[in-house]
């Protein structure tokens, strides 16, 4: 049996090797993610930025095992085409950010980016603990809502798993045949603009 793609960046400069290694798989074997690993991984979350260290991030989590009916009830609200691999993580989870600041009730216009900022962090954890994490814009946030019981003023994000990560050829062709295709990126030229806007 193969193991896991070597999915390295190739990076055009000097980037660490952490980042270097995150890559959102989807080939999941089902093993369970160790308590002490899922710790870390929000603690990765926990240390991030954030605006007035608002910290707007929720995460709600199933463990396949450990809550198997709140697991298929989060799996449900993913995209067919994202249920097709996911329901192979060892970890679902939502995350919801708080879109008014706790200590003033003031609308934090800086919500998402600094859930998506928790987010990456996680991702990165993951990789450095031989984890895979992949997130999803591909679920139904009414849904996932009602799923997990989301009060109004939060709202879900995106959708995440997390897993030990499997051989490409475990998944359906056409999804295998992406889980190993050259990894791409808009060169910085096309986005990073010095001394103002270009374009
Ligand atoms: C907010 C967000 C939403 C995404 N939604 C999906 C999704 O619904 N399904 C999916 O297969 N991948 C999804 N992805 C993964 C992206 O396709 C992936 O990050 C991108 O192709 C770059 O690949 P890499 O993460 O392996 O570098 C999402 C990623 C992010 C950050």
């Amino acid at each position: 049996m193969s193991t896991a793609p070597d999915r390295e960046a190739p990076a055009a400069y000097p980037i660490e090797a952490l980042l270097r290694r995150r890559w959102s798989p989807r080939s999941f074997t089902g093993e369970a993610v160790s308590p002490a690993a899922l710790q870390s991984l929000l603690e990765a979350a926990r240390w991030a930025a954030s605006c007035n260290n608002g910290q707007p991030w929720h995460f709600v989590i199933a463990r396949r095992e450990a809550e198997p009916a709140a697991f298929a009830g989060l799996l449900a609200t993913l995209s067919p085409n994202n249920q097709d691999w996911a329901r192979q993580a060892g970890v679902l989870m939502i995350a919801v950010a708080r879109l008014a600041f706790a200590a003033n009730g003031k609308p934090n216009r800086h919500a998402l980016y600094d859930t998506g900022a928790a987010a990456a962090q996680m991702a990165l954890q993951a990789g450095a603990l031989g984890l895979g994490m992949h997130q999803m814009a591909g679920f139904d946030a009414d849904r996932a809502r009602a799923a997990c019981g989301i009060p109004e003023g939060f709202e879900p994000v995106a959708a995440i798993a997390i897993g030990h990560v499997g051989p490409a050829e475990a998944l359906p062709e056409a999804l295998a045949e992406r889980e190993v295709a050259p990894r791409q990126r808009r060169p910085q030229a096309e986005w990073a603009f010095f001394g103002g806007w270009q374009g």
